[in-house]
């Protein structure tokens, strides 16, 4: 099976953090291809990403340079895909099969593993309905890394902060054996 990866960028504000996960990954010699929310590239910029991801990046699913290049596309070249950092609302798109975006087709054409690794501030992550969302998630196929306790974007301490890098980027390696394994 490829190392080959869609990461999946949302509009948190811990979007940065993807920059070095996708360096992260680079390293460890996985294909890297990187699809943003709208709103994430208020956060960051897609030139960033492609830079660094040596690869296009994807923004919107009605602008396609090919034929060829689509969420069913992305879907067949992923082995894994990992969504980081995951908001609220993503999460919330995925619970309720809401699909109307890249990154959220792509996710519903996969059949593989999804990574979610969640960021927001600890009254979101405590709001019941993003805890059904992530129970109803924990319950099928999707692995949850994080968040962790720490500082968060506001100053203040508590739960909602992205996981470590190198503990995201260990799930990835971990999730893609046990998957490699059970495909043969
Ligand atoms: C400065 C700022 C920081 C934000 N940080 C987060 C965050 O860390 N987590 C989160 O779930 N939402 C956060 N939001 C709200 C999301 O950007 C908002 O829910 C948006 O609709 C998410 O869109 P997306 O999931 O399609 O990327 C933030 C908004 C702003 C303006």
């Amino acid at each position: 099976m490829e190392r080959n990866i869609v990461v999946g960028i949302t509009g948190s504000i811990a979007a940065y953090k993807s920059c070095e996960i996708v360096r992260e990954l680079k390293k460890k010699k996985w294909n890297v291809k990187v699809i943003m929310s709208e709103n994430a590239t208020k956060f960051i910029t897609p030139l960033t990403l492609e830079v660094l991801s040596q690869n296009k990046v994807y923004t919107d699913m009605f602008k396609r340079e090919s034929y060829e290049e689509n969420h069913i596309s992305l879907s067949e070249f992923a082995s894994v895909i990992l969504m980081v950092p995951a908001t609220a609302n993503i999460i919330g798109k995925i619970a309720s099969g809401i699909c109307d975006d890249l990154l959220t087709c792509t996710v519903f054409a996969f059949r593989g593993p999804v990574i979610i690794a969640p960021a927001m501030n600890e009254n979101m992550w405590k709001n019941e309905i993003v805890q059904e969302n992530v129970k109803k998630l924990k319950e099928k196929r999707y692995i949850f890394v994080g968040p962790e306790k720490g500082e968060l974007a506001s100053g203040k301490e508590g739960i909602g902060r992205l996981a470590e890098i190198e503990k995201i980027v260990e799930k990835v390696e971990e999730t893609f054996e046990k998957w490699q394994k059970k495909q043969m």
